[in-house]
């Protein structure tokens, strides 16, 4: 079986040489383990906290050589645990590898390989709407923004898999949207998906569009990228705006300072001047509630999952590197690794 792990320590922001693939025989599953077969993975950008050669923040630093760590959806392909059956779709965390043996007991915070309920959507979204990606989306809108009917959300990285569906979140509470992302078929989608207004930060009038796009200014900025697109977002808050902070993706390669100038006493000045409420989170607080919220309004049509895939393992490392250099897609970036049965 073919498996990806990690050549060197990312410098700025990965490259596929970064990452190499390797031929090893498929495991096999002992007492109290499972053998799973790899269908899909996710290109997740906090995969980047732990390609540092000196870990900065989140919980693993990689070893080089070993096999990269990264949600997948997989089938069981043989059982020794009485909670699996062969055939059973999970979603783990099994790493970049055509099968991978798990030990359902050995979990870490995240509990056991989750089962996949196939009757809702595709066992994809398991990686996107129906799992991690939402779960971030409803803790950052629902729990930590508290958006309410009648406010302005805007929303960074906004095509992206948290992004998306964070803004179809503030439609279903009655709030407006406002989307950021890179590029005009980027935007034109997020108004396809119901976003109310959008603005391009790669077009040379992004401060116009933004202005046009937020006049009467936005009580909630749900950041997933800080650096320039959060500079020229911060002047459009009002006093007192919530800013749930998801991630900041502009700054994932430049380690705890970057190159200058130095933007904080302006941040400072306006988080002091206009009582900006900012607060990091974690997706996963959601838990089952924010799950069982969004298929229930996926279910009733409220919410669309938006995936794009790219096919094969071999495709990863560039699918990965893809997420910080800029692509073209929208929604869920997914790497289809084998067929579904
Ligand atoms: N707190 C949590 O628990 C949690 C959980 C999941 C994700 N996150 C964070 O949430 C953010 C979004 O995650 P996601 O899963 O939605 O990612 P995603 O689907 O991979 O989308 C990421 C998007 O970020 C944009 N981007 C990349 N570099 C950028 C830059 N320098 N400036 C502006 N935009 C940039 C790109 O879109 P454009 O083409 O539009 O530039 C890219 O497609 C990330 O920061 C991620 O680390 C946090």
């Amino acid at each position: 079986m073919k498996q990806v792990v990690l050549a060197a320590y990312a410098k700025g922001n990965p490259k596929p040489s970064d990452f190499r693939i390797e031929e090893v025989p498929v495991p096999v599953a002992g007492e109290r383990e499972i053998l799973l077969r790899t269908l899909w993975l996710a290109v997740d950008p906090l995969i980047r906290f732990s390609l540092d050669e000196k870990l900065l923040s989140g919980a693993t630093r990689m070893e080089l050589g070993a096999v990269m760590v990264g949600p997948t959806v997989c089938e069981v392909a043989a059982s020794n645990h009485p909670d699996y059956a062969v055939g059973d779709v999970v979603e783990g965390r099994s790493g970049w590898q055509e099968y991978a043996v798990v030990a359902p007991d050995q979990s870490d915070y995240r509990g056991p390989p989750r089962k996949v309920d196939s009757s809702l959507a595709p066992v994809s979204t398991a990686l996107g709407a129906l799992g991690g990606p939402g779960q971030t989306a409803y803790e950052g809108i629902v729990n930590v923004g508290k958006v309410k009917a009648g406010e302005t959300v805007v929303i960074s990285a906004a095509a992206g898999a948290v992004g998306s569906i964070a803004g179809q979140i503030v439609k279903v509470l009655g709030g407006r949207a406002v989307g950021i992302a890179g590029g005009a078929s980027k935007c034109a989608a997020l108004l396809d998906l119901g976003f109310d207004a959008v603005a391009d930060y790669k077009a040379p009038d992004f401060a116009d569009q933004l202005k046009a796009a937020l006049p009467d200014g936005a009580e909630v900025y749900l950041d997933n990228v800080g650096g320039d697109v959060t500079l020229a977002v911060l002047p459009h808050l009002k006093r007192g705006a919530r800013m749930p902070m998801c991630g900041f993706i502009a700054y994932y390669g430049v380690g705890m300072e970057g190159p200058g100038p130095d933007h904080l006493p302006g941040f400072y000045r306006q988080i002091m001047a206009k009582a900006l409420e900012i607060k990091g989170f974690a997706g996963i607080f959601a838990g089952k509630k924010g799950l069982e919220d969004i298929a229930g309004w996926m279910k009733d049509g409220k919410i669309r999952f938006a995936e794009s895939v790219v096919e094969g393992l071999d495709a990863a490392p560039q699918a990965f590197s893809s997420v910080f250099s800029g692509h073209d897609h929208v929604g869920k970036l997914l790497v289809r690794v084998a067929p579904e049965a």
